[in-house]
């Protein structure tokens, strides 16, 4: 069985376009991995499809209600599985994580208002939580959406060739190194000369010493 990924959202329209395009896309076509986007009003009990409400002790914005989203859980999930939340204020996300989500065969991605979602989710049902970047996004929706392409990348096949992994940024600690492309110049700019020299060391060196200066200007950090 490939790996299952399950998204529960309030908005699930917003994943249309991103599941069906492009590599990911392919992948999923392939059978590659599997993803089902799930609506968490489908969970709620009230004529009004009621998934979120106003928070007890008062303030601003609206919590996800604990009832829509124990049923949906406690329903989807297998042993096993790990249950993450997106949130701005989880553990931050990185590549290294994303190469071991990719290792699950059965992952649930809750995504909830920024504001909030009940605190008793997160204690009973949640596994891990996981931020994508120092922002409060609007909801997590996207964030789920970055997570699955992320790991994705790291599951047997889906990208095409299996180098476009190793030369890439962060797998080697390196930011990327430039890329060119046909025409050989293009509106007075040429393409760096090696790059047409079919010197394959000589191209080695120059990406190489290109990564270090990108990566010493962008991010220090990387190289400590
Ligand atoms: N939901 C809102 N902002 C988020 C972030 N930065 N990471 C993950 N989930 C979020």
């Amino acid at each position: 069985m490939p790996p299952h990924i399950d998204i529960l959202t309030l908005f699930p329209r917003m994943l249309d376009g991103f599941l069906a395009e492009s590599i990911l896309g392919k992948g999923i076509e392939r059978g590659l991995l599997t993803v089902k986007v799930h609506d968490l009003r489908q969970w709620a009990t009230d004529r009004h499809r009621t998934a979120d409400d106003r928070p007890f002790g008062g303030g601003a914005g609206m919590v996800l209600k604990p009832g829509p989203v124990f049923a949906a859980i406690e329903q989807l999930q297998t042993p096993g599985c790990r249950r993450i939340y997106l949130t701005p204020d989880g553990t931050p996300f990185s590549e290294p994580k994303a190469r071991e989500l990719a290792l699950e065969r059965h992952l649930i991605l809750l995504s909830g208002h920024y504001e909030g979602i009940d605190q008793r989710i997160r204690d009973q049902l949640i596994d891990q939580e996981i931020s994508i970047g120092d922002y409060v996004l609007t909801n997590g929706t996207l964030a789920a959406a970055v997570v699955v392409d992320a790991l994705a990348r790291f599951i047997p096949g889906v990208l095409g060739e299996e180098k476009s992994l190793t030369h890439e940024s962060f797998t080697g600690k390196l930011l990327d190194f430039p890329h060119y492309t046909r025409p050989a110049e293009f509106r007075g700019v040429p393409v760096p000369e090696v790059l047409l020299s079919g010197h394959h060391t000589e191209i080695e060196k120059w990406r190489r010493a290109r990564q270090e200066e990108k990566t010493r200007s962008v991010r220090p950090d990387l190289l400590t």
